[in-house]
């Protein structure tokens, strides 16, 4: 804290509280909660997991923020306290942060540019339908809408994934089309991870501000004050590299799960365990166990498009070499999906033709309601294509599941979905199969069968319980 320094909540001079004033020599300050300045105002424009998740955990940390959305009915779900996807706790903190009095939703540009001195940019940038490339067009129209509506000083801060090159160019739409002096862009790359995204957004791991100037920065760590305060790592860094940043994290996980899925087909070959190859190299600190674990592979609406807009981008800047190893990383991850398949066929003696199959999973992961590019919603389709009546089960992303793949039978409970079943696929991990009893189950199937999609089973204690049981990578 700096001499004269406005104090802006409370100030406590050698025991007594005084009202907010300014710094003095010979002040001696003990209030924790002295705030220095004003804090900034924030917005959120898109309010999807990344933005609703962004809007109510800033509110948590003592903003005062406004969420835009251009769809009236999240905007009108969010502002009745609704989250509008499944993620573990933001209900909870959405109605205390509504309760608060300092959030709330909108679905006008105008409110937004008028109120917040830094705006986030948080919307979708999903895989382009003709090719691998990113959709860009709701990141640039949320740059080019609010910039003409900024008369006053204010931050745009990028927090989309995007190809590199993109927060330069959205940097000369703001210039171009702010009326008022003093509008800067920023990139400021998000890496939550569905079902911990409160966690990852109070507590991220580190921060990246990707910045062209200290006044840029400054704002920025005004805007992350508590979490700079609690000791988070700030890196800071220009356009490019923050860009870059978030798409080599991604990039870094896939290759990791493709390894170990590609020694999971190597251990098939040799009648290896996977499981065990894991553990045992995971104790090698500088490998580290995380994200180190077989089976059907990485789904979700982050890092398959991530590293395929990665290819693209780098092929249009002549970089292909460079990230030739992404293709095998994704072929490696689409192989595993077809292997499930095979192994179901193997334990039904090569048909799937007129057999029932139960599917347990839909959403791309536990704890999840997403079923963007869901390994689990894969392979049921494919199943369901070669002939078998499927019925799917999934503790979250049922609804999801009817909606985009109305071909599918769904099912009420995991037991219901087993019932008659000549095989059981578990495709995504949830507890509740994780933990299923194998005599339980076995009293309702037509056929002990079971493909272990997941490596999430004990196959002794499946054995055991008389069930034929088969595993990725796994004897
Ligand atoms: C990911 C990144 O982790 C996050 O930092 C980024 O911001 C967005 O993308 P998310 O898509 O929520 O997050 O899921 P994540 O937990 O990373 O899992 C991705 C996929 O990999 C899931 O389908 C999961 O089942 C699979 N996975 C993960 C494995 O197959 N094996 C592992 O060891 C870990």
């Amino acid at each position: 804290m700096l001499l004269g320094e406005t104090i802006g909540v409370e100030r406590r001079v050698h025991g007594d509280s005084l009202p907010a004033t300014r710094v003095r020599p010979g002040d001696v300050l003990y209030s924790v909660a002295v705030i220095t300045g004003p804090r900034p105002r924030l917005s959120v424009l898109g309010t999807g997991y990344l933005g609703a998740t962004h809007a109510v955990c800033m509110t948590e940390l003592g903003f005062e923020v406004i969420g835009l959305d251009v769809d009236e009915t999240k905007v009108a779900m969010l502002a009745a306290g609704e989250v509008p996807f499944f993620e573990p706790g933001l209900p909870e903190l959405l109605r205390k942060a509504l309760d608060s009095g300092r959030l709330r939703f909108t679905t006008s540009y105008e409110e937004v540019a008028e109120f917040a001195d830094v705006h986030f940019v948080c919307v979708g940038t999903p895989q382009r339908k003709d090719g691998y490339a990113a959709d860009l067009s709701y990141v640039e129209a949320s740059f080019s809408t609010l910039a003409p509506l900024l008369t006053r000083p204010a931050l745009v801060v990028g927090k989309s994934t995007v190809p590199a090159g993109t927060a330069e160019r959205m940097a000369a739409v703001v210039e171009s089309l702010a009326p008022g002096d003093g509008v800067e862009v920023a990139w400021n790359p998000e890496f939550l991870r569905e079902g911990f995204a409160v966690e990852d957004t109070l507590r991220p791991d580190r921060l990246v501000f990707g910045v062209r100037s200290e006044r840029a920065e400054q704002a920025l760590r005004a805007a992350f004050e508590p979490v700079v305060s609690a000791g988070c790592p700030v890196v800071v860094t220009d356009f490019a590299t923050a860009e870059l940043v978030k798409v080599a994290a991604n990039s870094f996980l896939a290759t990791k799960i493709s390894f170990i899925n590609a020694m999971a087909e190597v251990c098939e070959v040799v009648h290896a365990d996977v499981t065990k190859l894991s553990e045992a190299l995971g104790y090698d600190n500088r490998i580290g166990k995380r994200f180190l674990h077989a089976g059907l592979g990485f789904g979700g609406g982050c890092l398959p498009k991530d590293i395929r807009a990665f290819m693209a981008r780098a092929e249009e800047l002549g970089a292909q070499d460079a990230l030739a190893f992404l293709k095998d990383v994704d072929a490696i991850n689409k192989r595993r999906r077809a292997r499930a398949v095979d192994l179901g066929r193997e334990l039904l003696s090569g048909q799937y033709a007129g057999k029932k199959v139960c599917v347990w999973g839909a959403a791309f992961k536990p704890n999840s309601d997403d079923i963007r590019d869901s390994p689990a919603l894969d392979v049921a389709a494919t199943v369901q294509k070669l002939g078998a009546a499927v019925i799917v089960y999934d503790p979250a992303a049922m609804e999801n599941a009817r909606r985009m793949y109305p071909q599918l039978a769904v099912a009420e409970s995991a037991l219901d979905a087993a019932r008659g079943a000549d095989v059981v696929l578990l495709l995504t991990e949830w507890a509740e199969f994780r933990e299923m009893d194998p005599a339980a189950l076995g009293a309702v199937v037509g056929a002990r069968r079971i493909v272990d999609g997941r490596n999430a089973l004990d196959p002794a204690s499946w054995r055991s319980a008389g069930w034929t049981y088969r595993a990725l990578g796994r004897p």
